[in-house]
């Protein structure tokens, strides 16, 4: 898959793009990265690439003509055509199904903006998505960008190593929370580790950690679970998980 980020500070995805997973996806040719920068488009000795906002009030607004230029050069650098996503407080949630879409596409190239934005023609113009990371808002694309970027890496084929699968990912398993995870030693002051996770039940073990999952789930984040599309089996989980909390509150009195 191939990347183009368009940024006033291309080296920050370089080197957030470097380590771990992501570095390594670009070693073995998974992911190829290439930063471009609208001030190398600007005209002028100054190179300006903002400007004062129609209307007044405080901040300045990327300028349409460094930007579309960079895009253009962007574009041309390879013959596969690509979506241009705009990462903005204004966009569309990001979420693990929408990370999944994106990784499954040949090309993207990500306009990242500064400063209170980017001229609106240029984004109704140019732009075919706009993504939101979260709702807070940053001082520029850029960190956004480099979630999307470590996001859609991982999930290049031949990107992880076994022991880092996907498969059991938050948000993978139906939309569920993770279950949680233990490691040597299985006895510590800080407590032990679930028995049923060495017991060698592989059944059990596989019925526990759905349950957690779903338990943690509705605990946590009952936005995401959707009880009544459930199995019968998953309920019947949640619903023995629940007992045993309430159980527990009420020894904790
Ligand atoms: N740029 C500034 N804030 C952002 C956010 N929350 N998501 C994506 N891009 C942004």
């Amino acid at each position: 898959m191939r990347i183009d980020v368009i940024s006033l500070f291309p080296e920050f995805i370089a080197q957030c793009a470097g380590f771990g997973v992501v570095g390594r996806a670009q070693e073995r040719g998974l992911l190829s990265l290439q930063g471009w920068n609208p001030r190398d488009h600007a005209q002028g000795g100054y190179r300006r690439v903002d400007d004062r906002p129609f209307g007044g009030g405080p901040g300045m607004v990327m300028m349409i003509e460094p930007l579309q230029a960079c895009l253009a050069a962007a574009r041309a650098a390879d013959t596969q055509p690509a979506a241009v996503i705009y990462l903005t407080p204004q966009g569309a949630p990001l979420t693990q199904k929408k990370v999944r879409e994106l990784a499954a596409r040949p090309r993207l190239i990500l306009l990242c903006g500064r400063y209170e934005g980017i001229d609106e023609r240029l984004v109704a113009t140019e732009v075919d998505e706009e993504i939101s990371i979260g709702d807070y808002v940053l001082s520029g694309g850029e960190l956004a960008a480099a979630v999307v970027i470590d996001a859609v890496a991982r999930l290049q084929e031949g990107a992880l190593n076994d022991a880092e699968s996907a498969a059991q990912d938050s948000f993978e398993a139906d939309g569920l929370l993770d279950c949680p995870h233990y490691t040597h030693p299985a006895s510590h002051v800080l407590g032990d580790v679930p028995a049923v996770l060495r017991s060698g039940d592989h059944a059990a073990i596989a019925r526990w950690r759905r349950q957690q999952a779903l338990g943690r789930t509705w605990l946590r984040r009952p936005d995401l679970l959707n009880e009544e599309g459930l199995s019968k089996a998953d309920r019947a989980l949640l619903q023995a998980f629940r007992h045993e909390w309430e159980a527990a509150g009420q020894k904790q009195g």
